[in-house]
């Protein structure tokens, strides 16, 4: 995994940093921090209060369920119960990474946290900052930090510190914090697995692809259903305020996103042209934000073609289209 290893970001915030930002959270505020996906805004999970700050500054409807951050396997046990093997085989084989488990609760995920639901999810994100800010809260006995990404409800993940305080900045209280740890590297958000049945099945397709947890697994993948909610999978999600079009031809005055081998009609604003489909996950959020600051009203995208994480881009692209394709 060596695509998302943590080492990258460390000489941006020094090990006091952390540990100031650390007793942020111990006291109940509000720390958004990078990961390899998008930055998320944690909160101790395990305080009533601090989490309903969460969504309060997310404007996000409470029956939501979170992301348990831990800093390592070794704390799944603490937060889930009754996991199957094929679970410790991914969580061995993907953390830290942009995986998120869903397993059944233990007492300590609370209602506020799982949104009701007997299930939690949990990850271990691969980024030196999040393991940095988790390895210090541990110190302070935390137990976990629940991480919704850091966007206002129905937005685009923020993938650096600036789009973070674009976002959410003026929702934040003064002892609040948001720590900057550079562009983040997979840019869209973790893959998330239900781990609650004989075999798992994906909730939100990422950066584990499906054949990848068939190789760790051995074990074919369910089909999804929707037994269980996960709201990401809202129809409208992940939108900018353009308006944006799948795979047309752009008109004049209209962003354009697509891969690096199609050219720029005249008269039309280009915003990233990746060539690969991991630039292309990466820069994907940042280009469409880009889109919205110089005030476009349209903005047409041309999905990758493909299977691994082309299927999440197109997931996520379809969603901000908010139109099947
Ligand atoms: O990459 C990520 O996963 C980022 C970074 C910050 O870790 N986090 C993230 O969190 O995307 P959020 O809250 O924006 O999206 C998490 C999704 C939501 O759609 C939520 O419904 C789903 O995960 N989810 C969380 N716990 C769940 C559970 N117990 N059962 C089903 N879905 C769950
Ligand atoms: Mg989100």
């Amino acid at each position: 995994m060596s695509d998302f290893s943590p080492s990258q970001f460390l000489s941006h915030c020094s090990t006091d940093a952390l540990s100031d930002a650390a007793k942020v959270l111990k006291n109940g505020g509000l720390v958004a921090f990078p990961t390899e996906t998008v930055y998320g805004l944690g909160a101790d999970a395990t305080n009533f209060a601090a989490v309903s700050r969460i969504y309060e500054v997310k404007g996000r409807p409470s029956d939501h369920p979170l992301i348990v951050h831990i800093s390592s396997l070794d704390g799944l046990g603490v937060w889930a119960r009754e996991i199957p093997e094929y679970a410790i085989a991914l969580a061995r084989d993907f953390w830290p990474g942009p995986m998120t488990l869903v397993l059944l609760r233990s007492e300590l995920a609370k209602d506020f946290i799982t949104g009701g639901q007997d299930t939690v999810g949990v990850r271990v994100p691969a980024h030196a900052l999040a393991l940095g800010l988790l390895h210090e809260f541990a110190k302070l006995g935390g137990l976990g930090i629940a991480a919704p990404s850091a966007n206002r409800f129905g937005q685009i993940s923020p993938t650096t510190a600036k789009a973070v305080t674009e976002e959410i900045g003026e929702h934040l209280s003064s002892q609040d914090l948001i720590l900057d740890g550079g562009p983040a590297l997979v840019g869209v958000e973790s893959t998330i697995i239900d781990c609650t049945g004989a075999s798992p099945r994906i909730l939100r397709p990422g950066a584990i692809t499906d054949e990848m947890i068939f190789e760790s697994t051995g074990i074919a993948l369910s089909d999804s259903g929707d037994a269980i909610r996960a709201p990401g999978s809202l129809e409208s999600h992940y939108s900018p305020r353009a308006k944006v079009v799948l795979n047309a031809i752009p008109e004049l005055g209209e962003g354009y996103i697509a891969p690096a081998t199609i050219v720029t009609p005249a008269g039309v604003i280009r915003l990233a042209s990746p060539s690969t489909n991991e630039e292309f996950a990466r820069d994907l959020y940042s280009a469409l934000r880009s889109g919205d600051a110089l005030g476009l009203s349209t903005i047409v995208v041309v999905a990758p073609e493909g299977e691994g994480l082309a299927i999440a881009i197109r997931d996520r692209l379809t969603r901000a289209a908010n139109e099947p394709i």
